[in-house]
């Protein structure tokens, strides 16, 4: 069997809680290659973060396991950084401390502390966050600490980035913009990605490759679908483009005809017809709005 880069194989997860087990995923297979950029999508509460958690490191498996470069994952490491949601910064320090943190982490010995200045500050300018590095996550908007949640992680040099919905919980232009800066960086640095989203143009816009996930318990990748749209992608191209227009159709009947939500069923269903007859940019299938900002110290 050939390895790749990143190898998730034949993972399943049960979850003993107060005594009762509750399989969230079984044989999940996922391979990807160096410089890679795959989304996971899927209903809520599939297993997505899950799977995101596993290959961190923060979840073991019940069966199976990841291997990245040849090692297995057992713990989670500086190889893997994952942006979260609800951008994790630590409210007492300065955007530039946040960053300064994780690089002391990976650099300390390897990186002179002018070097590490140097780098920190190159890694905020690349999300555009340098003109704030001053300030406190209370001081900032919940996109900019966002952008700083993305610089801490890039900032590592990660094998792999993993994201858990980065742009959840932003307004609509705020995500675009922030999904533009994150195409380019990776055009940059080649970086490999796994991002979770709810928003299938997102999905489009940014893979190289969508994972679709089924309904739980005993959630597992459903259909894998390659995008293969040139680089560099514009959005406002692209929404008229009938490559594009097919791709995320195709994604929208994988939610909505073959895996439609079981929670769904059981209501009205006019909602998700709406969504998906919705043109760009409302394909949104989560019902986030910018956050309130200042939640994070909680
Ligand atoms: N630590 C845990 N203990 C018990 N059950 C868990 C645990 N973590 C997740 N689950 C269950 O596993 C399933 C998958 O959860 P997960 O958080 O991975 O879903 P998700 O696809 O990320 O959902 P969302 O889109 O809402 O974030 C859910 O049924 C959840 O309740
Ligand atoms: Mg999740």
């Amino acid at each position: 069997m050939v390895m790749k880069y990143l190898d998730i194989t034949g993972v399943g997860i049960e979850f003993d809680t107060n005594g009762t087990k509750f399989r969230a995923l079984q044989n999940v297979n996922l391979k990807l290659d160096q410089g890679e950029f795959v989304s996971l999508i899927g209903h809520s509460g599939c297993g997505k973060s899950t799977v995101l958690n596993i290959v961190a490191g923060l979840h073991q498996a019940t069966e199976g396991g990841v291997v990245l470069e040849g090692t297995q994952v057992t713990d989670p490491g500086p190889d893997r950084a994952v942006v979260f949601q609800n951008h994790s910064l630590m409210p007492w320090l300065s955007v530039y401390e946040n960053v300064e943190l994780a690089v002391n982490q990976v650099f300390k010995k390897t990186k002179s502390k002018a070097e590490r200045r140097e780098w920190i500050e190159h890694n905020l300018q690349l999300v555009n966050m340098d003109h704030a590095q001053n300030k406190l996550p209370g001081e900032i908007s919940g996109g900019m600490k966002q952008r700083v949640g993305i610089a801490r992680c890039l900032a590592m040099q990660p094998k792999v980035l993993l994201m858990d919905e980065p742009f959840g919980a932003l307004d609509a232009l705020t995500r675009a913009h922030l999904q533009d800066s994150l195409m380019s960086i990776q055009a940059e640095l080649g970086n490999t990605v796994i991002m979770i989203t709810h928003d299938v143009d997102e999905a489009v816009l940014l893979s190289d490759r969508i994972v679709m996930m089924t309904n739980g318990p005993a959630a597992t990748i459903g259909e894998i679908l390659p995008v293969n749209l040139p680089r560099p992608r514009d959005r406002l191209a692209l929404a008229e483009d009938p490559k594009f227009v097919h791709l995320r159709q195709q994604v929208l009947e994988f939610l909505y005809a073959k895996h439609s939500n079981p929670a769904d069923k059981e209501k009205n269903d006019t909602t998700e017809v709406a969504a998906v007859l919705e043109p760009m940019p409302s394909t949104n299938l989560s019902a986030n709005t910018e956050d309130s900002n200042e939640t994070e110290a909680a």
